[in-house]
């Protein structure tokens, strides 16, 4: 597979790419990140990944010191070298430091991954959700950031379960998100959502869904789901920069249309909206 990386500023074949094993994303998770697709090596939707990285730096206080076109022109090289339609990483570590007082880091590291952007096989017949009561997947939801091992743990169970992605519920039952997706529900033509104050990431790709699905007519509603009222929805999906809008063929036990009518809608809409970028 052609890999290809950007590691503060040199680009090299993916095999060849070496980051040192002091690195605080390596020891401690200590690190922020965004995926995104590029169509043709045109990252998508790309201010608003600009925007989150630096939020999600600034809520975990770690100092950003590239600027974003030198980010934008990493990232350019890197699809160059890859070509065609790429999956694209940015990852900003707090540098190097082998204690975890963040006193103790070096200079930030960024890396750029850049591979063949593929289609995930699991997604195209509609994925199956595992429901996990995990409240918190990381210490901050809101941050993007590469501290991942409950959900990591929570989605291999969810495999084991023979589901695709999880469905994350909170302590007092109200639903949350997936691993690494957003999670939406239709009640009636209703699009339902958990709102941002609930313990979710502010998904880029839901922020899109929920213009598109506006403008389209489709009723959209965010608010708390409780996960009982599930039952009574009659078709659910997920969303993710790099995956788009994913029907979900079974919640648990129970099977669902995958797509139903609103969710084919919702699809059509943002696939007019990426293809118009
Ligand atoms: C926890 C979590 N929620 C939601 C999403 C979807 O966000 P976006 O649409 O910005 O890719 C992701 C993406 O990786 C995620 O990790």
């Amino acid at each position: 597979m052609a890999r290809w990386v950007c590691i503060n500023g040199e680009v090299v074949p993916g095999e060849e790419a070496r980051i040192s094993v002091f690195d605080r994303g390596f020891l401690h998770g200590d690190a922020v990140y965004e995926v995104m697709p590029a169509p043709g090596g045109r990252p998508l939707f790309w201010a608003d990944h600009v925007e989150r990285l630096w939020a999600s730096a600034a809520r975990l206080a770690l100092p950003m010191d590239p600027d974003a076109e030198t980010l934008r022109a990493e990232v350019d090289a890197v699809c160059a070298k890859v070509g065609g339609d790429v999956y694209v990483r940015v990852i900003v570590t707090r540098g190097e430091g082998l204690r975890l007082d963040p006193a103790d880091a070096g200079h930030a590291n960024r890396v750029i991954i850049g591979q063949p952007l593929t289609p995930d096989p699991a997604a195209a017949g509609g994925y199956a959700l595992h429901t996990v009561h995990l409240a918190h997947a990381s210490l901050d939801a809101k941050a993007k950031s590469s501290n991942k091992l409950p959900v990591v743990l929570a989605v291999a169970e969810a495999k084991r379960r023979g589901a695709d992605e999880v469905l994350r519920v909170d302590d007092h039952g109200f639903v949350l998100e997936g691993g690494t997706s957003t999670f939406f529900a239709v009640f009636g033509e209703a699009v339902h959502t958990p709102p941002l104050e609930s313990d979710i990431l502010d998904g880029i790709t839901r922020r899109k869904v929920l213009q598109v699905a506006r403008a389209s007519g489709v009723a959209v509603v965010e608010a708390p789901i409780p996960h009982a009222d599930l039952a009574a929805a009659g078709e659910m999906f997920v969303t993710s920069s790099t995956r788009g809008v994913v029907p979900v063929r079974r919640l648990d036990h129970r099977p669902l249309p995958a797509p139903g009518p609103v969710t084919a809608t919702v699809q059509a809409a943002y696939a007019a909206l990426v293809a118009a970028q």
